[in-house]
């Protein structure tokens, strides 16, 4: 397969979870690279739901290696809580297929307590956060005053640094009305937690170069989507990561000149969960779906916002991360739409856009311009090949691939491994 970085081409959710999944039977390792527990990954397999949040999807199959990289931002307790769920599914995780960077940052309580002050203090402007706390642990990476995994798992250094950073955000959260933590029951939890962790933790740069020149091939598995990159999503209604293509190499050590191929998920139309500008947004697909009991937040239990399918949004997204194939998921969520509307281009004034302006309030005042297609208006579910596609749903998936600039890959018509179609 070949080292392959595989991302989110929307506002997250895209169903990167199950494609990854079916992807790993290819790939020797899987890599999470950015993000933390703000993602929410859900794999059917055989009819058993479960939902990763930081743990790579590949955990799911025997004898592949899962790496959570250094870019990651690890919510040690959660970690250990995931890592218990998995096993009581009677899925092994042991230090021969799970290894944790020593250099990824860890989320702590005063981050979580943090952003759901500064979330409260925003009020009509909030961002809508997982409320997990990554926007102020990686504003601690930043700001150059973060604890690292290899800090958790020693004690001491643990018991001084945390001593050092409670005193601080103490202050801070006093200032915003907030709650102060107590060192002593903090250090309690994630002193237990660093120790449990500590087997599975490693230099993880040096673990996939050694796998590298043993021949393995490497699936990076991004998070969240790329218009909630924190440098090229719909500042400030983004995430705090890199979750572009870029971040898979910052935030595993893996260099650009090793990564092979680019693959993209999107779904058939858009959705977004939390706040920000979301151009198509319509509420008639919002019922629709909602009503059909898709599209709720895996880590919030949300009803995502949802709309048309966005082709200016695809197409800057294979522009950024280089996406040579894409995988279109979800498409039996429009198998009873009459007429399906497709965004080729944004208007505001006289000005059109092909690509997303950077000023969200630019953004704001675009009007979509649509085109439409005619609904198939037949199950796909129990379709297994492009050809047993109803002819309108398989035009329906190419033109969306031809306006995002990439080659259709795959298309998806169900949660299931098997309602995977290679096209
Ligand atoms: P944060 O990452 O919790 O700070 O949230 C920032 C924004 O990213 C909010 O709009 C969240 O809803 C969104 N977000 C974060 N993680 C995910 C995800 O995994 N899927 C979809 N949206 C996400
Ligand atoms: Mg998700």
């Amino acid at each position: 397969m070949a080292n392959t970085i595989l991302v989110g081409a929307q506002w997250g959710d895209e169903g990167k979870g199950k494609i990854i999944d079916v992807l790993t039977e290819q790939a020797d390792v899987v890599v999470r690279y950015a993000g933390g527990n703000n993602a929410g990954h859900t794999v059917m397999v055989n009819g058993k739901k479960s939902v990763l949040h930081l743990i790579p999807s590949g955990i799911l199959r025997k004898n592949k290696l899962c790496v959570i990289g250094n870019g990651v931002v690890c919510d040690p307790v959660g970690l250990v809580s995931e890592m218990a769920g998995l096993r009581q599914h009677g899925i092994k995780v042991t230090p021969k297929n799970f290894a944790l960077s020593e250099t990824a940052h860890v989320v702590l309580p005063y981050h979580r307590e943090l952003d759901g002050a500064r979330e409260q203090l925003k009020g009509e402007n909030k961002i809508g956060t997982t409320k997990r706390g990554i926007g102020p642990a990686y504003g601690d990476k930043a700001a150059r005053v973060g604890l690292r995994v290899n800090e958790l798992i020693d004690s001491a250094k643990l018991a001084a640094k945390l001593a050092d950073r409670i005193k601080e955000n103490n202050a801070v959260l006093k200032s915003l009305g907030a709650k102060p933590l107590s060192f002593k029951s903090v250090f309690a939890e994630y002193d237990r937690a660093g120790q449990q962790l500590k087997p599975f933790v490693q230099n993880t740069v040096v673990l996939l170069h050694d796998q590298m020149r043993a021949g393995a091939d490497i699936l990076f598995e991004g998070a969240q989507g790329t218009f909630l990159d924190i440098d090229h999503g719909t500042y400030p209604f983004v995430t705090s990561s890199n979750t572009t293509a870029g971040g898979a190499c910052t935030g595993s050590g893996v260099p650009p000149h090793r990564m092979d191929r680019v693959v993209g998920v999107m779904k058939a139309y858009t959705t977004r969960v939390g706040e920000g500008p979301l151009p198509t947004e319509n509420p008639e697909i919002s019922d629709l779906l909602h009503n059909m009991g898709r599209e709720f937040g895996a880590t919030t239990g949300r009803p995502r916002r949802c709309g048309w399918f966005d082709a200016v949004a695809t197409r800057h997204a294979t522009m950024v991360n280089g996406i040579d194939d894409l995988a279109i998921t979800n498409l039996d969520g429009l198998d009873t739409v009459e007429s399906i509307k497709v965004c080729v281009a944004y208007r505001r004034g006289k000005t059109q856009y092909d690509y997303i302006p950077n000023d969200v309030q630019v953004l704001a005042g675009c009007t979509p311009v649509y085109v439409e297609f005619e609904g198939w208006q037949a199950p796909t579910v129990k379709c297994r090949t492009f050809k047993q596609l109803p002819a309108k749903a398989r035009a329906y998936a190419k033109a969306i691939a031809d306006l995002s600039n990439a080659r259709l890959f795959i298309a998806s018509v169900g949660p299931g491994r098997e309602q995977t179609i290679f096209v």
